[in-house]
């Protein structure tokens, strides 16, 4: 199978092509469900219940694709009022092996509510396919700042200060809530898609359970986000995406990437 490319085409359609057991994870950023009040892609289902059984359909299809140690992450947010994703997550998890559940932190608030907290994070729901998954804890590391590592170093507990040393130089493991800037309209990285995702966030999925060589696969692939994070990493990758703008959009990003790789 060719990979590194984009597929234009749906989400469904498209899985049920690429042959079983391929891919080391799957990200998939799919449609909300009535989030994104002004995109078709979001609010294409009359009810709750159609979106449920669609999304069913796509993700049994990428447990197909996934190998047996693969992770497969779905993204997802709440609405003003509109809580569907807390039924897929059940849903889901009731059907595939439940892994995590990681926050995203996108470090600013979005949106006004006034009879409630604004809103700052969005999910990701995180199923395995098979008994054990593969996760490279050491791959995501946070560094310690200035301040703890004085004090780490002063503590006369630790008798072996060289290793305390290269433990603090290494960072502490990432928790399960990622904190990352979520991309303002002044950022070099927006590139006109509504629900883009930075770079840096798709990279720590993608590093924590793949290799070199390793491939991930992105049902709903948007403006090129996974595809790029893959490629910068030496990830062999496949994205689907049925929009042709955001199409257009994702090559015109890879395209960028490669010519500046190239100089
Ligand atoms: C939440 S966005 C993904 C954004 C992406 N992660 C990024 O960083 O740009 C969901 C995408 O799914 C696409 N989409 C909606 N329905 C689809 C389908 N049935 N098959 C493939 N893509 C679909 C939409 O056009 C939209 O670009």
């Amino acid at each position: 199978m060719k990979t590194n490319r984009i597929i234009h085409g749906d989400a469904l359609a498209e899985l049920k092509k690429i042959p079983a057991a391929c891919a080391q994870s799957i990200i998939a950023d799919p449609p909300y469900f009535n989030v994104l009040e002004n995109e078709a892609w979001d609010t294409q289902w009359k009810t709750s219940a159609d979106y449920l059984a669609w999304s069913e359909a796509w993700l049994r299809e990428s447990m197909r694709v996934l190998r047996d140690d693969g992770l497969c992450f779905i993204f997802g947010q709440l609405g003003k009022r509109e809580h569907t994703f807390l039924h897929l997550m059940s849903r889901l998890s009731l059907q595939h092996p439940f892994h995590d559940l990681i926050i995203w932190d996108r470090a600013v608030g979005y949106d006004e509510r006034r009879d409630s907290f604004t809103p700052q994070y969005e999910m990701i729901l995180v199923l395995r396919k098979g008994e054990k998954a593969k996760f490279i804890k050491d791959a995501i590391r946070i560094p310690y700042n200035e301040a703890t590592i004085t004090r780490y170093l002063k503590d006369p507990r630790y008798k072996d200060m060289e290793a305390r040393k290269a433990h603090l130089k290494k960072g502490k493991y990432a928790t399960n809530i990622l904190r990352v800037p979520s991309l303002k309209g002044t950022s070099s990285e927006k590139c006109g898609h509504p629900s883009q995702k930075p770079i840096q966030l798709i990279e720590k999925l993608i590093l924590c359970c793949t290799e070199t060589g390793d491939m991930v696969i992105d049902p709903f692939l948007g403006s090129g986000t996974t595809a790029l994070a893959a490629q910068q990493n030496g990830r062999q990758w496949l994205g689907i995406e049925k929009d042709s703008k955001y199409l257009q959009i994702a090559r015109a990003r890879l395209k960028a990437l490669v010519s500046k790789s190239k100089n």
